[in-house]
């Protein structure tokens, strides 16, 4: 396919990545045992921590999310688990747990819905728990869960590990490491970051370092501890993907040069066109007041033909997203993340209408 083929992607990941970072991945290999890659992976640190806004280290895995969703239970709970559910992926966080032979409860909300502190803070009462997992922004509802609050109320209880996923909001949405108390927050680098697939980006407190030291089944090939221990040294224990690491310098650079209060209000202001947009015609799927900055999933209250809209669009190209898991039929989503600008989004909304009103629903 040539780029001009090429649909500019609209769907919640991988997200659209610019030419020129994409550029920077055709560089020479260099070994990841010297000093090219020590200095690489030195400029790459600091950076990631800004973004995660975190003194705490932020390691970085050649993995997909789900392994480092794994890796956090593995490393982190030794007595039971608290899953907080309102999503595909949330939902997916205690299917890790109960794969891994991990003690884990649930606590659901109705797909759509936000998690609330309550409920939570009710919960905790018991003592059982020694970490809470939450999804920040479920990519299967559009919804973002207030997660300053949730933070709040597992901070109260001592010795409670929060582990946190920021897949598809960190480097979109407000996320704050170091004030919300977040144990392990992970990333994927496919979404609001505008990096290919492939790395995860994921902090660690000094209380989850600790913890992982005490966890005998925290496995080897994620193992904090020495992921740590390898990061002290500007290096990571296995053959990392270096080309993505190559794209994460460059893009970070990006990502702090346009700023982070400017890119979250970039991504605010995309989510507001397209909420505008769907709720004239749709309606959204999400709860008010919860609705996502980076993707939109739209109740498909007019039955329209979505796999045919996406052939449309593909002329015009661009292509949404649809549906996930459960509610896959029932919804649509459209992506507003990573460097998309809100003029692409404006443009991809007209397209939509004259597509939809030229099929008459
Ligand atoms: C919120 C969230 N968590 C986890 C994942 C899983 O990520 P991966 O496919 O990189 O394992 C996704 C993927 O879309 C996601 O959106």
């Amino acid at each position: 396919m040539s780029p001009s083929d090429h649909p500019r992607l609209f769907i919640p990941g991988p997200t659209e990545v610019s030419p020129a970072v994409l550029a920077t991945m055709t560089r020479p290999m260099i070994g990841h045992r010297g000093k090219d890659f020590e200095a690489l992976f030195a400029r790459i640190g600091p950076k990631l921590q800004s973004v995660f806004r975190t003194h705490h280290p932020v390691l970085t895995a050649t993995a997909s999310a789900t392994a480092i969703m794994e890796a956090a239970v593995r490393n982190t709970v030794r007595a039971r688990c608290l899953c907080l559910v309102n999503g595909a992926f949330s939902d997916r966080w205690h299917q890790i747990c109960v794969a891994n032979g991990i003690a884990a409860d649930r606590l659901d909300w109705d797909w759509g819905r936000a998690v609330r502190p309550g409920p939570v803070a009710d919960r905790l009462k018991s003592g059982r728990y020694d970490a809470v997992t939450v999804v920040h922004n479920e990519t299967s509802t559009g919804v973002t869960s207030p997660l300053a609050e949730i933070a709040e109320v597992v901070a109260s209880q001592s010795d409670v590990l929060l582990l946190v996923d920021t897949v598809s909001s960190l480097g979109g949405s407000r996320v704050d490491v170091d004030a919300w108390r977040i144990d392990v927050c992970l990333a994927g680098s496919q979404k609001a970051l505008a990096l290919p697939p492939g790395l995860t980006f994921f902090s660690v407190s000094d209380r989850a370092l600790e913890r992982a030291t005490t966890c005998e089944r925290r496995g080897f090939a994620f193992d904090f501890v020495q992921y740590h221990e390898f990061w002290k040294k500007n290096v990571v224990p296995t053959t990392p993907a270096v080309s993505l690491l190559y794209a994460t310098d460059f893009q970070l650079d990006r990502i702090l040069a346009e700023g982070l209060e400017a890119r979250m209000a970039r991504h605010r202001e995309m989510a507001e066109t397209t909420r505008a947009w769907a709720r004239a015609r749709f309606e959204l799927y999400a709860e008010e007041g919860f609705s996502s900055d980076t993707l939109t999933a739209i109740r498909n209250s007019r039955s329209i033909d979505v796999p045919s809209l996406n052939r449309e669009l593909r002329k015009r190209g661009a292509e949404i997203g649809t549906g996930y898991g459960k509610i896959q039929a029932q919804t649509f989503r459209i992506a507003h993340m990573g460097d998309i600008q809100p003029a692409e989004i404006r443009q991809l909304l007209e397209w939509i209408d004259d597509i939809i009103g030229a099929t008459g629903r």
